[in-house]
């Protein structure tokens, strides 16, 4: 009796000892850091657990080479998910990268909203986040470190104003047909938005239909090809991305119209091509949306895990094309 209870307090006192040891090591572990968080290691390598999207455009296309290159350039280990557009695919990926305990974990956001459980979550893990391409309406902005992309907003301002340019002799209406992006997405809401804007002091511009065409050239060829068979006249297509008016060409061409002639088509993106369909004549204009984010999103993770502060909100230069323009940028555009 005796000797099992000698045997009992021994087995309690390395149980106290044990947990002593292993509360003591995560602490270390949690403390080892430099300032920018990250509950990891201070080997002074950088580790960036990053979830894309997915492959939806040929600017995503674009956008994951610029960021698999740069992370390569920088000397940055990268963990890369491909979300397939699904939000619970992107939460799920974001945590894995938690429990992994990376350095940085960057993202662009399927859609604006649901994002403050994870991001807590992140913030709890001492893991600095970083938005690329698109944001989130998280009103705690300490969720996230910064946020690295376009003004949609002005894509979709620019996109406008030069329909009203062109427009501004018209007598009649003209009725516009509109290719969203993602329902939900921040491009999709906010290139509404801005195109709205624009054309909204002039009443012959009419949106007569607007629909999700998911940022696809099947999805702009299917949603083209109802808006077709819907409405007898239609003078322009605001496509929210080159790929969606992409496809639509297909559907606009079926059905005997010229586009380009009959249907003036406006994009955002300017990949090649879309650039190509601008310099044929069948685009008549794109506002440009870089997808090259990656030199500036690993030069951002260093900062970030130097413990270095870093502006806010970094905006994406950005320019406009015409056909002429786009003949001329054609052979050295890169993506
Ligand atoms: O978030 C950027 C948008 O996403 C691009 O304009 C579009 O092509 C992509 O799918």
């Amino acid at each position: 009796m005796g000797k099992m209870r000698t045997q009992s307090v021994r087995w309690r006192a390395a149980a106290v000892l044990a947990s002593v040891l292993l509360v003591g090591g995560v602490a270390a572990c949690g403390n080892s850091d430099t300032g920018g968080g990250g509950g990891t290691k201070d080997d002074g390598k950088i580790t960036m657990g990053f979830s894309q999207v997915g492959a939806e455009s040929g600017w995503r296309t674009a956008n994951t080479i610029s960021i698999k290159e740069a992370a390569t350039a920088a000397g940055i280990e990268l963990k890369f998910d491909d979300a397939q557009q699904k939000q619970e695919n992107q939460i799920k990926a974001i945590r894995n990268y938690i429990q992994q305990k990376v350095d940085v974990i960057a993202f662009s956001p399927v859609v604006e909203s649901g994002w403050d459980t994870v991001l807590k979550e992140a913030k709890d893990a001492g893991i600095p986040v970083i938005l690329t391409d698109r944001s989130v309406d998280s009103a705690d902005k300490s969720l996230y470190k910064t946020f690295l992309g376009s003004d949609f907003v002005k894509e979709g301002k620019l996109a406008g104003e030069w329909l009203v340019e062109q427009k501004k002799t018209a007598s009649g209406p003209v009725n516009i047909v509109e290719l969203q992006g993602s329902t939900g997405a921040a491009p999709a809401n906010d290139r509404k938005k801005g195109f709205a804007e624009a054309i909204a002091a002039n009443p012959n511009l009419k949106v007569i239909a607007s629909q999700t065409g998911d940022f696809t050239r099947a999805g702009g060829k299917q949603v083209m090809e109802q808006f077709l068979k819907a409405n007898k006249q239609i003078d322009v297509l605001f496509a929210h991305n080159d790929d969606m008016g992409l496809g639509a060409l297909e559907a606009i061409t079926a059905a005997g119209k010229v586009p380009g002639k009959d249907i003036t088509i406006i994009t955002i993106d300017a990949v090649k091509d879309g650039m190509q369909a601008l310099a044929d004549g069948k685009f008549n204009f794109i506002a440009e949306c870089s997808p090259l984010l990656g030199p500036q999103l690993m030069d951002l993770a260093k900062k970030v895990k130097a413990g270095e502060t870093v502006p806010a909100r970094i905006e994406t230069e950005e320019t406009t094309f015409t056909t002429e323009q786009a003949k001329e940028a054609l052979p050295n555009r890169k993506y």
